[in-house]
């Protein structure tokens, strides 16, 4: 099996510098080890997942049993952490446009309450309930209490119950054991699969957060695991060299000190645009904090951006090459470049762009990644280069451990925890609050 590899030559740092603040993660990294023993009573608790058998064969036990229903749609209600993992795998493994390619499940996703979303959804379905066909609603929340998720749920609740008696066997509630939702979960019937406390909403895609809904799709959630579990190792590596997350935390640590507030993933493949709103979220939510772990207030924060090439090249690449030089790139590429559509020949076509004739897309693109580099290098814009071995679920697997961990590191760099959101929990409370016509404190 073949590993991500990382390039950075281009990031516009002495190596050896480099070196010298991921020194600083050492205790981290130690700490990070340690983790790996306590299980789930950490707050890293999230890097266990991929050893979890347990959590693994009970997701597959309700996977099979959820299956035997024949279901045609599984609606996934959450949001945020709930829901951006599982996006960006499904996307990527099975494409952006996998509902149109009449897959045997087809997946929809309600997250933020919009009445044209729910709507759309409902008109989706209806058909199938109404014909006896099969729904399955897999309600996703880490706390059980998140207004967007519990309104659509009632909604989509309503739904089923008007068109099955038996609508209990198609509900699965993802969410902490003994939450608002698991005990109503629990009187009412559901299957109720449990998010490790310590593991964050943003953190959890490798819990039944993500597998449940992931492996009910076909995606094979033990390669998922495999790849997390072996980014693992390479990222708890003692020789920091060979440390993926330990060298790009402090590539971006030292960047961001310098200025460059700005990150950009800018994934070369079109699949992997959601796994891009995946890192945006594990990243502005994990690293954007007010107070430092010492309690001194610090604003700080990396304000990450995602970009598709080739599309954005024709969309932001004039700000990122002519505008402040306050970004760092990622480039996120595909190495598996097995030729599939040609350029066909045709008499009278050459002169429109030469040297495309009987060139495949993957030529092309990656002739365009190699342009877009090369006008980065002489612009001096800083910048490295993930390359996945392909869109496989373990290279995706890979991917996301790194990036998990690797945010992690960042946040002991600059000192703040990166577990917690108290900013988000601020505007759920307010929300709640209005809702409930009280007053404000
Ligand atoms: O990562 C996070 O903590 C958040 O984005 C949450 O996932 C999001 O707010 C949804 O919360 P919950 O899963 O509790 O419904």
């Amino acid at each position: 099996m073949e590993n991500l590899k990382l390039f950075y030559e281009d990031a516009l740092i002495p190596k050896n510098r480099i070196l010298k603040t991921a020194e600083k993660l050492r205790t981290e990294i130690e700490e990070m080890r340690n983790a790996i023993s306590r299980g789930y009573d950490d707050d890293r608790a999230s890097i266990n997942l991929p050893d979890d058998d347990e959590m693994l064969s009970t997701v597959k036990k309700v996977i099979e049993e959820k299956l035997s229903l024949k279901p045609e749609y599984l609606v996934v209600i959450g949001i945020g952490g709930s829901n951006l993992g599982t996006i960006a795998v499904q996307e990527a493994i099975l494409g952006k446009p996998y509902n149109l390619t009449d897959p045997p499940i087809k997946v929809l996703y309600a997250d933020t309450v919009n009445s044209d979303l729910l709507s759309s959804i409902i008109k989706i379905v209806k058909p199938t309930l109404r014909r006896n066909g099969n729904v399955l609603l897999n309600v996703v929340s880490k706390s059980g209490i998140t207004t967007e998720t519990v309104a659509n749920f009632r909604i989509l609740l309503d739904l089923l119950r008007k068109h099955k008696k038996e609508y209990r066997d198609y509900i699965v509630a993802t969410c902490d054991r003994d939450s608002k939702l698991w005990r109503l979960a629990i009187k009412e019937g559901f299957t109720a699969l449990e998010i490790p406390l310590k593991v964050g909403g943003r953190y959890s895609v490798f819990s039944p957060v993500g597998l449940f809904p992931l492996g009910l799709l076909g995606i094979r959630i033990e390669e998922l695991l495999k790849g997390a579990k072996q980014m693992r190792e390479a990222c708890i590596n003692m020789d920091l060299e060979r440390n993926p997350a330990a060298i790009i935390a402090s590539i971006q640590f030292i960047h961001y000190k310098e200025g460059k507030n700005i990150s950009d993933l800018f994934f070369f493949s079109n699949d992997l645009e959601s796994l891009g709103k995946w890192c945006r979220q594990l990243i502005a939510e994990s690293l954007g904090k007010e107070f430092d772990r010492d309690g001194r207030r610090v604003n700080v924060g990396i304000t990450p951006t995602v970009s598709v090439g080739s599309t954005d090249l024709h969309s932001v690449a004039q700000l990122y090459l002519g505008g402040p030089y306050d970004k760092f790139t990622t480039f996120i590429s595909i190495e598996d470049s097995r030729p599939r559509l040609h350029v066909p020949k045709m008499n009278g076509y050459s002169g429109l762009v030469p040297g495309i004739d009987g060139k495949s897309l993957e030529e092309i693109l990656s002739a365009i990644l190699e342009g877009t580099k090369e006008a980065f290098r002489k612009d001096k814009r800083p910048f490295i280069e993930i390359s996945l071995p392909d869109k496989s679920e373990c290279s995706i697997g890979q991917f996301m451990q790194l990036k998990m961990i690797e945010t992690m590191y960042l946040g002991h760099l600059l000192n703040v925890n990166p577990f917690d959101q108290p900013d988000v929990e601020k505007y759920k409370r307010e929300t709640r609050r209005i809702l409930a016509g009280e007053e404000a404190a």
